[in-house]
């Protein structure tokens, strides 16, 4: 499979409505442990619902109690008991609306913060290629709506759509039976009517509102990676064409919305005409009913009540339609994130890596990114235990890949990789990884304090240990002269610390971890003369009894190594001792005298 190309397309391929229902499944077992509670809820309901059907029949009392055409004058009397009972019913409806939502609103809570914790840890399982693929700002806003998608379907869908059609029920059942069934089936009829006009426009606007997210979420990534490239932009003085590109990204986005907001307006006309047209022709039926002498006043305005009751939340409906459907989209989007498999996975019975100072080996080892570009090919040696072999070679050699690839970044596509005389591949990546500390070449903090991210390198370690690594990594100096010391804030992705420091902190943290593998890229390469002679002495003391791979550029820094590999687009050429291969006096030796010439290039 050729990696990172054609693999992620997360635009949107429109998803059919099929698999967006298919989100609602995904959901039902974070809500499954919650049945008592979703029960309790559902019974408030319909409570809910019957007190608020049962409300119009009151009032039918009440008037028809009043009306002086059916009692002599004399006998109207205040119908006490009725008109409080109204206002009981009134005071149930929301009252037991309110009880529905208390003891719901835990559930829709839990199921949000158990879906975004897990594919929190989804994403971090899955490997550095879909990382590096996709755009993080992106992939925020997708959990951000998926998990808004959950609250808002949990709520509408349970609290909406379902109480609107058992309420459509209770009243279609409530004229069929005490008038005529032309009410009924006006009401039927027109509610029918009303849904399928709602999801028959509502699909077609779908498209429009798809484009307008697109639009406004490709204006936001390019916006926020403009910024955080916000030093890049001023070096080549493209404050301009930044503020151009978002520009007309911003124009495609107001020009979908205008389309947007078109087609909404006639989804909002078109509903409109059937409810106008639904309570004319019901009021004019029930008028004559009145006039017949076959229905009491009291009726007239029950059927009154119960058609604004039923196209309160049916107006409601149109929009909720919408706008479930969109968070369908977006829980759908977000599942799918889950669906991305991670390209490395655990054997199924993988078993713990040994851990300590263990020798490793590349083993005939080929390795490509991408299959038509073979980075490495063929990649043979071995760091017995304890030992520091060293890797030179010219930049874009496949140095850094050897790492990742020990790291099981990445699986290797031919050969193997032994660590400890195990294959990776048979072994957790947890294991694997708690045995190896990493220096990498380019070091990004997290937005937090020094100190932050020196720990972070073994969480629970005591303040002195976090001193001594520091010490190790010769930050100590910059400590002091902070005027904050360990809580000095260093700016998103580290930037407020030079390269140097950064490398240092990266050092520090490495030391921390205390592993029996050692990993250093290029670590020294950000440093002064002076300070990298300080900084490799410590990792000289930290790598004697650890096994030690150290890639290098200068290759003044590795002379002691018990063994250099050379690698030279991504084979290797030669392999020795420093002395050896000298004597040799082939690639290596060639470098070794370039560099003296130039000792600081
Ligand atoms: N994730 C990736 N996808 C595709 N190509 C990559 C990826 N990472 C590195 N490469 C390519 O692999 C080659 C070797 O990279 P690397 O091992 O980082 O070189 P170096 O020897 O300088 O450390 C480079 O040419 C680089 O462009
Ligand atoms: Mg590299």
């Amino acid at each position: 499979m050729p990696r990172g190309a054609a693999k992620l397309q997360h635009d949107d391929p429109d998803p059919s409505s099929r698999t967006e229902w298919r989100a609602v499944l995904r959901l039902l077992p974070y809500l499954a442990q919650f049945k008592a509670r979703v029960g309790i809820a559902m019974a408030f309901l319909i409570a809910a619902k019957l007190a608020n059907v049962a409300l119009p029949l009151v009032m039918k009392e009440i008037v028809d109690a009043l009306d002086v055409s059916q009692n002599t004058a004399a006998a109207i009397a205040l119908p006490l008991g009725a008109l409080l009972l109204y206002g009981g019913l009134r005071f149930a409806t929301v009252a037991l609306g309110e009880l529905r939502d208390l003891v719901f609103g835990r559930v829709t809570e839990r199921a949000m913060h158990g879906v975004a914790l897990d594919v929190f840890r989804h994403l971090h399982s899955l490997d550095l290629d879909f990382h590096l693929a996709r755009r993080t700002g992106g992939l925020s806003r997708d959990i951000e709506r998926g998990v808004g998608g959950i609250r808002f379907l949990l709520r509408f869908m349970l609290f909406n759509i379902v109480p609107t059609l058992l309420e459509i029920g209770l009243i279609a059942g409530i004229l069929l039976i005490n008038y005529s069934w032309s009410f009924a089936a006006i009401i039927v009829v027109s509610v029918g009517l009303y849904i399928v006009f709602s999801v028959v426009v509502t699909e077609w606007r779908t498209s429009h509102v798809r484009t307008q997210n697109r639009l406004s979420s490709r204006a936001n990534t390019r916006a926020i990676d403009s910024l955080l490239n916000y030093e890049t932009v001023k070096y080549f003085g493209n404050e301009r064409f930044e503020a151009d590109e978002y520009d007309r990204n911003l124009d495609d986005w107001e020009a979908a919305m205008g389309r947007n907001r078109l087609s909404l307006a006639s989804l909002n006309a078109g509903q409109a005409i059937i409810v106008a047209g639904a309570v004319t022709l019901m009021m004019i039926l029930a008028a004559q009913q009145v006039v017949d002498g076959h229905m009491t006043l009291g009726d007239l305005v029950a059927v009154n009540a119960y058609m604004i009751q039923l196209f309160v939340p049916l107006n409601f409906l149109g929009f909720v339609y919408r706008e479930i459907k969109q968070a369908l989209a977006d829980m759908g989007r977000m599942f799918r994130l889950t669906d991305e498999s991670a390209a490395v996975v655990d054997a199924p019975d993988a078993g713990a890596a040994q851990a300590g100072a263990v020798s490793i080996a590349f083993d005939d080892t080929g390795f490509a990114y991408d299959a038509r570009r073979p980075i490495l090919q063929g990649v043979q040696f071995e760091i017995p235990a304890g030992k520091k072999v060293a890797v030179v070679g010219a930049s874009g050699a496949g140095k850094s890949t050897l790492a990742r690839l020990l790291f099981r970044f990445y699986d290797v596509d031919s050969g193997a990789i032994r660590v400890g005389g195990q294959d990776v591949r048979s072994v957790t990546q947890e294991s694997l990884r708690a045995n190896m500390g990493v220096v990498p070449q380019d070091t990004v903090l997290f937005n937090d304090t020094l100190g932050y991210n020196i720990r972070y390198g073994r969480p629970e370690a005591t303040d002195a240990e976090v001193a001594d690594a520091a010490r190790l990594a010769h930050l100590d100096g910059l400590i002091e002269r902070l005027p904050d010391g360990y809580d000095t804030l260093v700016g998103e992705r580290g930037l407020k610390l030079s390269g140097g420091e950064k490398q240092r902190v990266a050092i520090a943290r490495a030391m921390l971890k205390n592993p029996g593998i050692l990993i250093f890229d290029e670590a020294t390469s950000s440093l002064d003369s002076d300070s990298e002679r300080a900084v490799l002495k410590a990792l000289r003391d930290a790598a004697a009894d650890r096994t030690t791979l150290v890639i290098a550029h200068r290759l003044s820094t590795i002379v002691d190594a018990d063994r250099i590999v050379v690698l030279d687009q991504g084979r290797v050429a030669e392999q020795g001792t420093h002395s050896a291969l000298l004597q040799q006096n082939g690639t290596y030796a060639r470098l070794w005298r370039m560099q003296l010439d130039s000792p600081e290039d």
